[in-house]
């Protein structure tokens, strides 16, 4: 059989490659086709967005889990890929080259598969416990200068959901998140292509009924959260009964305490290894989800960051940051990544509700002069 044009197999690469996971299902990225084995990736950073803490942290992990999906969709054809070059930030952009030349091996990825139907899982999951050859896997995907942390007993869950409810009340108070979250709320699609439906969330129907009404305007939204106990119902239905049912939460941490800043290029990294993560759990018809809030206000309390208009709210980070260190033992920045982990109640299938992605040609921009 004749093999494709090599632009098709990019093409039908980069159609993959789409599927993977982005902050709010943001996908801050865009691909140019430079030739037939070149091509560059646009990262768009987003520094208004309260939840692209650290520079853009949260992206650069999704610009990592692209990044190991089109390597995994290169082995399809007996290729694999190198990053040639990741440009400094300007503008508020990163571009990243890639070139693609022949496999080792004419072996396709075994995660090829998965790609399309791993999602994430917002819900309450079995509590069966996370099977320890699946857990050694895991583990041996992170670079060698992470670790992981694994807590699977009522008692860390519970010291975990008290984190995570402190997020909860921070990010459903601030007003920075206002729009943010009725962008990405999608009240029409069961699978949405720019956001995430609101059937997804993890939100009972009660109570997206009553945040329907809610979201409308941020008065509504403070009238609520001061009389009616507003973020009461999403810590129950978001934190507290998703934390229990679960086989373990996770914690990715640096190993070390960090001298320097770390750089773009080791966010990617983490990001290629969360997805191969995140890909071997969907192989094992299991699922995750990752819960980074408390990284992120705690990340400003920590640091003393002015993040929000609400003195109420930022203060409550600077206890998130003291509560996150009373846990997990490790100051919120040398944590990279929190989760948890399960088997679904329901099987997943392709036709779920879940968020999907744009369409390749809104992803494909036209050649610039820069590269060479
Ligand atoms: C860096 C990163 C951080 C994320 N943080 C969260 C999170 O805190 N909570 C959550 O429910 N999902 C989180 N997600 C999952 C995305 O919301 C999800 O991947 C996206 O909406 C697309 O949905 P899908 O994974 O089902 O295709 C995160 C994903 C990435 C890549």
């Amino acid at each position: 059989m004749e093999s494709a044009p090599v632009s098709d197999e990019i093409y039908q690469i980069l159609d993959l490659a789409r599927w993977a996971p982005s902050g709010d299902n943001c996908q801050p990225w865009q691909f140019e086709i430079i030739d037939q084995s070149h091509i560059c990736v646009h990262l768009s950073l987003d520094p208004e967005n309260v939840y692209e803490y650290n520079n853009g942290q949260p992206a650069f992990i999704a610009a990592g889990a692209l990044i190991e999906n089109i390597s995994i969709a290169s082995s399809i054809f007996g290729k694999k890929i190198n990053i040639d070059r990741i440009y400094p930030a300007e503008s508020n952009q990163v571009k990243i080259d890639i070139s693609f030349a022949a496999g080792d091996n004419g072996a396709s990825d075994a995660l090829v598969d998965c790609i399309r139907k791993r999602s994430v899982q917002r819900d309450a999951y079995k509590n069966t416990p996370l099977p320890q050859n699946v857990r050694h896997e895991l583990e041996s995907i992170l670079p060698a200068e992470m670790e992981i942390s694994w807590y699977s007993g009522l008692h860390d869950k519970l010291g975990i959901i008290s984190v995570y409810m402190c997020a909860t009340e921070i990010r459903l108070t601030i007003p920075e998140t206002y729009k943010i979250h009725n962008e990405m709320m999608d009240w029409k699609h069961k699978r949405s292509a720019t956001g995430i439906p609101v059937a997804a969330t993890g939100l009972s129907g009660m109570t997206r009924l009553l945040m329907r009404w809610v979201i409308k305007s941020p008065s509504r939204m403070k009238f609520f959260n001061k009389y009616l106990m507003g973020t009461l119902m999403p810590k129950l239905e978001l934190d507290f009964l998703p934390g229990v049912a679960c086989s373990s939460h996770f914690a990715v941490s640096w190993k070390h305490p960090q001298k320097n800043a770390h750089t773009i290029e080791e966010y990617i990294e983490f990001g290629r290894s969360l997805q191969r993560f995140w890909l071997t759990l969907t192989k094992y018809d299991m699922v995750m989800q990752p819960e980074i809030a408390p990284l992120i206000f705690g990340f400003y309390g920590a640091k003393n960051i002015d993040f929000t208009s609400d003195q109420k709210m930022k203060k409550l980070s600077v206890t998130l940051a003291e509560k996150v260190m009373q846990f997990y033992k490790k100051p919120v920045d040398q944590i990279l990544f929190l989760g948890r982990v399960g088997f679904p109640k329901t099987a997943q299938d392709e036709t779920k509700v879940r968020s999907v992605r744009k369409p390749l040609s809104e992803l494909l921009i036209s050649r610039t002069a820069e590269h060479c």
